[in-house]
């Protein structure tokens, strides 16, 4: 039977959603978060392997990034490789990365695509009220992807964006740090949701169980997003904003899928 593989990264449930829906289409298709081990070596034997990941600043996060050089893919040369970002709109430069980390290793990306989800973050804007009908779009765009690695699809990414790029270099920089202007309200209730759903255990519960963040946050936003009193703040912007995650994907799964157990 043949065996396949989807990695993924995920602070809103989009990300977790697209590889989900790959899984289930795919015969035996073991999900693996990329925001776990850091040396993962893959055995040898596998059909297909994915990497489903956000687009951060028109790039990737760079827990995705750091996961790939670390990964093991020796033995898995005649392999089917694919990429997906799950974007607001503007993947940029996303997937031409993979492209090239994927090529320092002598392999080569078969296929990669954008899907244009909801846009989650609440730093810059709010959270729109179109939740329904995006995610209704994005399932049926997702169904076409499938269809496409099922297939088998080959296709060509664009060359690289030179300005995306410049702004994805520079803004990326600063991911890690950017928890220091987040705070927490006396809202909070101590529930440690915040704690479950960062992805690279980033965020940490003091005596009084309140969140503090440890700088080296991947700016995927979960922890405001899932924070169910919304007790979790970027500077005084984002109080007023609502809030996202991907319906259906709960901070109990999220978590869960995220620790890979
Ligand atoms: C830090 C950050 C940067 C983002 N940058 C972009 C971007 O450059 N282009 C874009 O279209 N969407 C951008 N988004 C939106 C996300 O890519 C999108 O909502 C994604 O589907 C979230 O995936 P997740 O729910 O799996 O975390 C950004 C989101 C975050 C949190």
């Amino acid at each position: 039977m043949s065996k396949n593989v989807v990695f993924y990264f995920s602070g809103t449930g989009n990300s977790l959603n697209v590889a989900k829906g790959i899984a289930k289409e795919m015969q035996n298709c073991e999900i693996i978060s990329m925001s776990g081990s850091k040396n993962y070596d893959l055995q040898a034997g596998y059909e297909t392997i994915g990497f489903v990941y956000p687009t951060y600043y028109r790039g990737e996060p760079q827990k995705v990034r750091e996961f790939i050089l670390n990964l093991n893919l020796k033995n898995n040369r005649d392999t089917y490789y694919y990429a997906v970002t799950t974007c607001g709109k503007y993947d940029g430069n996303a997937l031409m990365h993979i492209n090239h980390l994927l090529k320092r290793k002598n392999i080569h990306l078969d296929y990669g695509k954008k899907i244009v989800m909801f846009s989650n973050y609440v730093v810059a804007y709010d959270m729109r009220e179109t939740v329904k009908e995006e995610t209704k779009q994005s399932q049926k765009d997702l169904m076409q992807i499938i269809q496409s690695i099922k297939n088998r699809e080959i296709n060509k990414l664009s060359i690289t964006e030179p300005l995306q790029e410049i702004a994805y270099r520079v803004l990326i920089r600063f991911a890690h740090n950017m928890d220091k202007y987040y705070n927490v309200s006396d809202d909070c209730i101590g529930c440690g949701i915040c704690k479950e759903v960062c992805p690279v255990g980033n965020v940490d519960l003091d005596d009084n169980n309140k969140p503090y963040f440890r700088h080296h946050c991947e700016q995927c936003v979960a922890c405001i997003q899932y924070c169910p009193k919304k007790a979790i703040n970027y500077k005084n912007k984002t109080q007023s904003r609502r809030r996202y995650t991907y319906p259906g994907i709960k901070s109990a799964e999220l978590a869960k899928m995220n620790r890979n157990d």
